[in-house]
């Protein structure tokens, strides 16, 4: 394989040329990367130019969960994952909640938070005195790219120097907290922290101290403690009577909650607890266009707020009621951004009825409970595989092209054997084999 250069200056046709000469592509590869193109090449163009050098599309499943009731209000959460038996999960959780009064959700709190990270040589109160000095000169200088945002209700809500790290002598910032009304606010603050950084540099230069002044970056910070959703569900625990493996609801509910506890406790078991919340978290983030990689930074760093990992979830059990809750930074938008630009996205905004953020953090929130529940709730009874398996049974079924007929036989089989790809290859194997012989 070679360098290359320009490469992002190169037609779709060119590059394409040259990926199936540096790779050695079959022709069959090279058919299927034409067959995902968009058959529309308008919208073709859109998705083509959400990323650099973009040759094809990738496509995963929307997939829509129904019977959401969050506050009182009965929902369709459309879904985006690859994993087969999330959505499947959500629904389920949710048409249970439904029936007990379903999600209860709400934001405390909506700051976002940027900072401009840099170094001074002269002393703290001296920057201190000349920043105070200056607040308002810069808060006047960001007017342009603020005023918008605050007829919409957001802006700068506010503004302090933070003093230097002992680990790090000399390097303060610039702490800034924002309301972006309904957008993520990240081009939005990025924007508003670089044109700071310049005005602040300025007034250091010709402050007449002689302190050296240097801006290091200026960036959003994707840590939103103060952008909290709490979501719960309650009921009384025979609500659980009917939960199987064997279980009273009483039992189930001990078991449910110790499962929490674990993952409070040891933090193996709460990073697979947590990931099975934001199997929910991300679908919804990203059917919505949302940023889940920020979603999903901030959610583990606030798992980690207590000085050690933890569950975002807790469960409280009296004598005979259960609540069920869980507690996570988002910071997501339902205008600009991707959400505006992705066609799938507006689709997905429409279905939940063009919510405000709060609104789209309040379902988020409800989607990643409802699959957490789910799988604690198959965890201690009849464990995890049963319902995974039977999701990926379809899968492999497709994969090895099995027929209607095969695809029958094969899940009769498998009711009451373990599943393996091995041992469905195998049967089907065994199933073609017969017929061949008849
Ligand atoms: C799998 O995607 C998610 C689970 O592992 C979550 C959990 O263990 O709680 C089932």
């Amino acid at each position: 394989m070679q360098l290359v250069n320009g490469f992002s200056k190169l037609s779709r046709a060119k590059k394409l040329a040259w990926l199936k000469e540096q790779a050695n592509l079959s022709v069959g590869t090279m058919k299927i990367l034409e067959d995902h193109l968009h058959r529309d090449a308008a919208t073709q163009a859109v998705y083509g130019d959400l990323s650099e050098n973009s040759v094809s599309n990738f496509y995963l499943p929307l997939g829509l969960a129904p019977n959401f009731l969050i506050n009182g209000k009965l929902m369709i959460l459309p879904m985006v994952t690859e994993e087969s038996s999330v959505v499947a999960a959500a629904s389920s959780a949710a048409k249970f909640w439904a029936l007990h009064g379903g999600f209860h959700s709400s934001v405390t709190g909506n700051t976002r938070v940027g900072q401009v990270h840099f170094t001074w040589s002269g002393t703290p109160a001296e920057l201190q005195r000349i920043f105070e000095t200056n607040r308002e000169r810069l808060l006047q200088s960001v007017r342009p790219l603020t005023r918008r945002m605050e007829q919409r209700g957001g802006g700068i809500r506010s503004m302090e120097i933070r003093p230097a790290d002992r680990g790090l002598p000399g390097y303060y910032q610039l702490f800034v907290t924002f309301n972006t009304a309904d957008a993520m606010g990240a081009n939005f603050i990025n924007s508003v922290l670089e044109r700071l950084a310049l005005e602040f540099t300025q007034i250091m230069e010709f402050s007449g101290t002689g302190g050296e002044f240097e801006v290091v970056m200026s960036i959003l910070s994707n840590y939103t403690p103060e952008s909290i959703v709490q979501c719960y569900v309650e009921g009384e625990t025979r609500i659980f009577e009917k939960v199987g493996s064997g279980l009273s609801a009483r039992q189930f509910a001990d078991k449910f909650r110790k499962a929490v506890d674990i993952a409070i406790h040891d933090p193996y078991r709460a990073v697979t607890h947590n990931k099975g919340i934001f199997n929910g978290i991300d679908a919804v983030t990203i059917a919505t266009g949302n940023d889940f990689r920020a979603v999903e930074a901030c959610g583990h760093a606030y798992a980690s707020r207590n000085g050690k990992y933890e569950s975002l979830s807790r469960v409280e059990l009296s004598e005979d009621s259960f609540r069920f809750t869980l507690e996570v930074p988002l910071a997501v938008g339902t205008v600009g951004g991707l959400t505006g630009t992705h066609p799938m996205a507006a689709a997905s905004l429409e279905i939940l009825g063009n919510p405000s953020s709060g609104e789209l953090m309040e379902v988020i929130a409800a989607a990643g409970l409802a699959n957490h529940f789910n799988a604690l709730r198959s965890l201690v009874t009849s464990g995890i595989q049963k319902g995974h398996m039977k999701m990926h049974l379809g899968n492999m079924l497709r994969q090895l092209g099995a027929s209607k007929e095969e695809s029958e036989m094969v899940s009769l089989y498998f009711a009451d054997h373990t599943l393996s790809y091995a041992e469905v290859a195998m049967y089907l194997d065994s199933i073609r084999h017969q017929n061949q012989q008849q």
